[in-house]
C-alpha cells in the first residue's frame, strides 16, 4: 500500500539526519511513486532559510545521498518542501507553528494528518513533545485545521536514537510521549530495524522449514553479531563524546540487542507488529541480568589511538575534534549475554561493535556445535572439523553464507570447509532501499512492526545499565586502547577465549 496523504513535520531540519537520511529517502519514495500526490514536508529549526534556499541546500545532498536522483523527478519533488524558522522548545513559537501547518497542509492538500519527527538534541525532547500536547495538535481523529474530511486524522511522532541515555531517562521520555500520544502513534525508530537483511532473518527462520528445527541450544554453540566500521567519529565528536555516546549507548543498546531479538525470537503468532514486538520485547525481557560482579568478565571497552585506515595513518579519538583530551568515552564494546529461556539455555550471545575497525561490517554468525561423535579425527592430519557456520551479512555484500565440511576431491580423505553462498544482488538484481525509506514508509502507514516498543527499548536499557553504572564506577580505571585499524582491545579476545572460542575475522 501506498503512503497516506500527510503533512511531515521535521524539527531539527538544519541537522544532518535530514540532508543525509530523511530528505534522500523521502525523494527515493516520490522517485518510486510510494508517495501519494498529497504530501508535503515542514522542516523547523532556528536557522533562517527560505522556503528556497532550504531547497537548494537539500538538493546538493540529495544528489548525494538519494538512490536515484535526477533533476526533472527533484524539479517535480522540491516544491513540497517548506521550512520554517522557530524555536520548537518555546511554547509562544507554537501558534504561528500550527498556522503554518495549516496553511501548508491546505496547499498540499493533506488533510489533517500530520508525522511529526524529532531529529533533534534529546535534551529538546520533552518540550517539543509538551508544546505539541499543549497546542492541541493531536486530535485522534477531530480536523484540527478545519479541514474536514471524511477519513479521520492522524497524529504520529518518530523519536530518533537516544532514545534516553539509561533505563530512567527512558522510562521518563516513555511516559512524556504517552502523555501526548497514544502508544500506537508513537514510533520509536532504530534504522538498523529497517535494513533488507535484518528483515529478511524473520523470512529465512520462519518462511523456511529447516532452520527452524535446529535454531536452539541443542544445535547451536553460539551467536557472535559484529557491528565494525571503519570510520571515526567523522565531525561527531561532541555528540559521541558527550552523556548519549560511547559505544555501548550507540550501538549494542540500541541496534545489537535488537537483531539478537529477531535471531532469538520465538516464532511470532502472526505476522502483525504487536505480535512480532511481543515475541521481541520477550526475549529482551529472558536476557539475563549482568551483575555486577560479572561485568569485568561479560563486557569490554576500548578507545582506539593513532593507527592506519586504509593505508594511511590514522589519529587516536582523542585528537578527534570536539573529544575532550581526557575523555574515556569508549569506541568500541563487546558483551557477553545470555537468553535464559527453554531455547537458548546456555548458548552464549556476543555483541560488538567499533569505530576505526579494518572493515566496514554487520554480520550475525551462528556457530552450530561439532559432530557428536568425529569420525574424521586423525584423517590426513585432521583434528577437529571446523563446525558449520551460518553467517548472515547485513551490509555490505548483503547475504547468507553457510559453512559445511566437504571431501577435497581425490585418492584418499582430505577434508575442507566450503560455502554455500546466497547474494541477494546476483539472486534478486535489486538493490536494497535505504533503511529510512522502508521506515518512513511505514510510519506513513502507519506500520509499526519495524519500530520498537517502549517495553524493549526499556529491557535493552536493563541489559546494558549494570555495565553502564559499573563504568562510570571505575572512574579510576585506565581504559582499553586499540590502534586505529585493528579488531578491538585485546580484552575482547581473551572474552571468547576464556570460553574456548574466537572471534570470526568477516
Ligand atoms: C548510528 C550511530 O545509529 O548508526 C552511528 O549513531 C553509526 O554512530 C551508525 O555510525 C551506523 O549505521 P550503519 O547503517 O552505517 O551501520
Amino acid at each position: 500500500t501506498a503512503a497516506s496523504d500527510c503533512l511531515i513535520v521535521i524539527f531539527g531540519a538544519s541537522g544532518d539526519l535530514t540532508k543525509r537520511k530523511l530528505i534522500p529517502a523521502l525523494y527515493d519514495l516520490y522517485h518510486a511513486k510510494l508517495l501519494t500526490n498529497n504530501f508535503a514536508v515542514m522542516g523547523i529549526s532556528r536557522t533562517s532559510y527560505s522556503d528556497d534556499q532550504f531547497r537548494d541546500y537539500l538538493k546538493k545532498h540529495a544528489k548525494q545521498f538519494s538512490k536515484h536522483f535526477d533533476e526533472q523527478t527533484w524539479k517535480e519533488f522540491a516544491p513540497r518542501l517548506h521550512y520554517h524558522a522557530g524555536d520548537s522548545t518555546k511554547s509562544e513559537a507554537f501558534p504561528e507553528i500550527k498556522s503554518r501547518m495549516c496553511e501548508l497542509a491546505a496547499e498540499h492538500d493533506t488533510g489533517d494528518n500530520s508525522l511529526f519527527y524529532l531529529s533533534v538534541a534529546p535534551r529538546l525532547y520533552d518540550s517539543i513533545i509538551e508544546n505539541i500536547g499543549r497546542h492541541d495538535m493531536v486530535t485522534e481523529g477531530r480536523a484540527w485545521c478545519s479541514i474536514n474530511r471524511e477519513q479521520q486524522s492522524w497524529q504520529r511522532i518518530i523519536v530518533e536514537k537516544p532514545f534516553g541515555r539509561d533505563l530512567k531517562s527512558a522510562a521518563h521520555l516513555n511516559r512524556v510521549l504517552g502523555r501526548v500520544f497514544e502508544d500506537d502513534s508513537v514510533f520509536r525508530i532504530d534504522h538498523y530495524l529497517g535494513k533488507e537483511t535484518v528483515q529478511n532473518l524473520m523470512v529465512f527462520r520462519f518462511a523456511n522449514a529447516i532452520f527452524e528445527p535446529i535454531w536452539n541450544r541443542t544445535y547451536i554453540d553460539h551467536v557472535q553479531i559484529t557491528a565494525a566500521e571503519t570510520v571515526g567519529v567523522e565531525g561527531r565528536g561532541g555528540y559521541y563524546d558527550g552523556p548519549d555516546g560511547g559505544a555501548m549507548r550507540d550501538m549494542i543498546q540500541s541496534h545489537l540487542l535488537n537483531v539478537m531479538a529477531l535471531v532469538a525470537m520465538e516464532p511470532p503468532v502472526t505476522m502483525r507488529a504487536d505480535h512480532i514486538r511481543q515475541e521481541n520485547t520477550k526475549v529482551l525481557t529472558a536476557v539475563r541480568e549482568i551483575r555486577p560482579e560479572v561485568v569485568s568478565k561479560a563486557a569490554v571497552r576500548g578507545q582506539y589511538v593513532a593507527g592506519s585506515h586504509g593505508g594511511k595513518p590514522a589519529i587516536g579519538f582523542l585528537e578527534e575534534e570536539g573529544v575532550d583530551a581526557g575523555s574515556r568515552t569508549e569506541t568500541y564494546a563487546a558483551l557477553q549475554v545470555f537468553v535464559d529461556n527453554w531455547r537458548w539455555q546456555g548458548v552464549p550471545f556476543y555483541l560488538r561493535s567499533g569505530k576505526r575497525l579494518p572493515a566496514k561490517t554487520t554480520e550475525i554468525v551462528v556457530y552450530f556445535k561439532p559432530t557428536p561423535h568425529s569420525l574424521f579425527r586423525g584423517v590426513s592430519g585432521m583434528n577437529d572439523l571446523t563446525p558449520n557456520q551460518i553467517v548472515i551479512n547485513v551490509q555490505p555484500d548483503e547475504g547468507i553464507r553457510l559453512r559445511f565440511e566437504g571431501k577435497v576431491p581425490g585418492i584418499g580423505m582430505k577434508i575442507k570447509s566450503v560455502v554455500m553462498d546466497f547474494d541477494y544482488a546476483e539472486q534478486f538484481q535489486a538493490d536494497p532501499p535505504e533503511a529510512y525509506a522502508t521506515l518512513l514508509l511505514d510510519a506513513m502507514r502507519g506500520d509499526q512492526t519495524l519500530y520498537k516498543q517502549r517495553e524493549e527499548i526499556e529491557q535493552a536499557w536493563r541489559i546494558v545499565q549494570p555495565v553502564l553504572d559499573a563504568w562510570e564506577a571505575n572512574r579510576d580505571e585506565t581504559i582499553p586502547t586499540y590502534p586505529a585499524g585493528s579488531w578491538g582491545p585485546p580484552a575482547a579476545d581473551i572474552m571468547l577465549a576464556r570460553d574456548s572460542r574466537h572471534w570470526r575475522i568477516p
